[in-house]
């Protein structure tokens, strides 16, 4: 942790890699949680008292008092789905009302940007991205064109403007040939009810607050939402989210400048995962890959769909590392391995004309990965209580990670049990 500095943790992979576990970890450290991308199409699993809560828009500080907990300008919102998530917490116990600051630039998601979403999905066909189907890229789209609406204008004339975003999204639909509506008006209510929720909280112009707070030598932690290679620069377009996903969306996101950034926390899987379509050049459609989804519980937070598992793919972590500049690695869910007699990891992809190349290319649907075999541990890592406890193999495969991605991983999780606290087995070796 540096004084002065925003510490950023994000997500190394396609998404789900465990970030809601490791803020929960590590917030008793800092002072304010902010969230600088995504919207509710994140869905961070974390538990608080026994508890388990899934956290989509609302930072994962919210549990613990005398924290801030901001929402920057970067982050996508919609009031109803906003106003369901935080009244939830509020009727369990847990007050947000002081805690969380909404920036007024972030941009609200309208019930039409949700039927653009399946609008455009339905045109791809079987080229579908396979969104959450929560308006995030048609939201962003407007917010890139110029058209968007945000959390700022509901202080002002804000019926008038919305029915004039309406008026233009409805335009877009009949162009694109669509003519289910269906449930629309009861949304409308909902969100327009959100609207009047949301004026409950504290609107901020969260980039004045943060670098405050910073000046005042506040600890601050920007949380990631979604993985790099959903990144809409980096990802693996077009299968991709609409927002930055990777650090340098921290300072966009929230208003910070690049020097201002202190440790940057990459947290990845012992394996790998996805939901929705796009390559992934190291999935497993065998027994393995079945085995890893029912061990991991590889099903989505958010939409429930099975998520697509694979063996590591240390080509595509070597790169997530480096447009990241990660400083430190946190290593998730290693003990779903633990049974298995070999465990692969992707050194190396080759290319269609037989090269093999560790940077990743423009183009990963048609690479070949070329694995290294480690010994499996056979070991229920579970149950160690200290990091001398880890087996011998699994030390190596640790040491040879961190090798090939020239970077430390300070934190390891064994436990993978979505109902088990985490906070004692996350360790540092
Ligand atoms: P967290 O924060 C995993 C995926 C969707 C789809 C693509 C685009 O929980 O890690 P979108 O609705 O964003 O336009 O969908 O991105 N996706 C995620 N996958 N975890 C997430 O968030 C995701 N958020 C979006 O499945 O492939
Ligand atoms: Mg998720």
């Amino acid at each position: 942790m540096n004084t002065g500095k925003v510490d950023v943790l994000l997500g190394l992979q396609w998404g789900d890699e465990g970030k809601g576990k490791v803020v929960d970890v590590l917030t008793p450290r800092y002072d304010v949680v902010a969230r600088f991308q995504g919207g509710p199409n994140a869905g961070h699993t974390l538990e608080f008292e026994g508890q388990k809560y899934v956290l989509r828009s609302i930072p994962s500080g919210i549990f613990q008092g005398g924290k801030v907990n901001i929402i920057g300008n970067g982050v996508v919102l919609a009031p109803d789905l906003f106003m369901g998530e935080a009244k939830d917490l509020e009727k369990s116990g847990h007050p947000l009302k002081e805690r969380l600051h909404i920036s007024k630039k972030a941009h609200l998601i309208m019930p039409t940007h949700r039927i653009l979403d399946r609008a455009y999905e339905a045109a791809k066909g079987k080229d579908k991205v396979g969104t959450t189907g929560k308006g995030i890229g048609p939201t962003y789209t407007d917010k890139i064109s110029r058209n968007g609406l945000r959390v700022g204008d509901i202080l002002c004339d804000f019926e008038q403007k919305y029915a004039a975003h309406k008026d233009r999204h409805m335009k877009m639909l009949a162009a694109l040939g669509w003519t289910d509506f269906e449930g629309l008006e009861e949304t409308e209510k909902l969100w327009m009810e959100g609207i009047a929720y949301m004026k409950e909280f504290k609107f901020v112009d969260s980039e004045n607050e943060i670098n405050r707070l910073l000046r005042e030598s506040k600890h601050i932690l920007c949380e990631g939402a979604q993985g790099t290679m959903l990144d809409v620069d980096f990802g693996s377009y077009p299968f991709v989210t609409s927002s930055n996903t990777i650090c340098a969306g921290a300072c966009t996101g929230l208003g910070i400048g690049p020097n201002k950034v202190g440790n940057v926390y990459g947290i990845m899987k012992a394996y790998c995962t996805r939901v929705g379509s796009g390559p992934f050049p190291t999935e497993l459609f065998d027994e393995t890959g079945k085995t890893i989804r029912d061990l991991g519980h590889e099903y989505g937070a958010v939409t429930g769909r099975e998520r697509r598992c694979g063996w590591i793919d240390l080509v595509q972590l070597r790169y997530s590392v480096m447009v990241n500049g990660v400083t430190e690695l946190i290593m998730m869910k290693s003990d779903v391995l633990d049974s298995f007699e070999t465990i692969k990891a992707c050194v190396a992809y080759e290319l269609p004309d037989g090269t093999e190349t560790k940077d990743s290319p423009y183009e990963i649907d048609n690479v070949k990965p070329i694995y290294k075999d480690f010994r499996g541990w056979k070991k229920d890592m579970t149950k160690c209580k200290s990091q001398d406890e880890f087996p011998e193999e699994f030390r190596e495969y640790v040491a040879f990670l961190e090798n090939y991605l020239e970077t430390r991983i300070g934190i390891i999780s064994v436990r993978s049990e979505e109902h088990t606290s985490e906070l004692q087995s996350l360790r540092r070796i």
